[in-house]
């Protein structure tokens, strides 16, 4: 099985994890570390609404509390036919945490599309800045 399947089928498999009782959206992440490890989240949400968690935060979060701090590529699966990107959020702390990472998203019908984290934040605010 090539990387990138094996990363979209954790990200599938992670989604199945979703506690998403309020939106029924269920998001499923996988993010793949230099070394090849792979941290994977899914959303959480939160009776608040506002204190919902995304896929892609929970997996970026595992990552760095796990002591990884250099990534390849994220996978993030979602039940969509136009495929569902990050959300500006999850964009602004991917790019904090793994820079101009790939992006791969797919769906649960085997539709899959690559993209850099630049394309979707161009012009982003970093501590290059501060
Ligand atoms: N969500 C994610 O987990 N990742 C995304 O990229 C988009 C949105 C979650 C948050 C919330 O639980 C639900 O999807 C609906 O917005």
């Amino acid at each position: 099985m090539s990387i990138l399947d094996s990363l979209t089928a954790a990200a599938l498999a992670a989604r199945e994890n979703a506690h998403a009782p309020y939106s029924h959206f269920r998001v499923g992440a996988a993010l793949e570390d230099s070394t090849g490890r792979v941290y994977t989240g899914c959303n959480v949400e939160n009776a608040t609404y506002g204190l919902t968690i995304c896929a892609e935060r929970v997996a970026v979060f595992k990552a760095m509390s796990e002591g990884a701090r250099s990534f390849r590529r994220i996978a993030i699966a979602a039940d969509t036919d136009a495929l569902t990107p990050p959300c500006g959020a999850c964009r602004q702390i991917l790019w904090e945490f793994c820079g101009d990472v790939e992006i791969l998203l797919v769906n649960l019908h085997g539709k899959t599309e690559i993209i850099q984290l630049k394309e979707l934040l161009p012009r982003a605010f970093d501590a290059s800045f501060l």
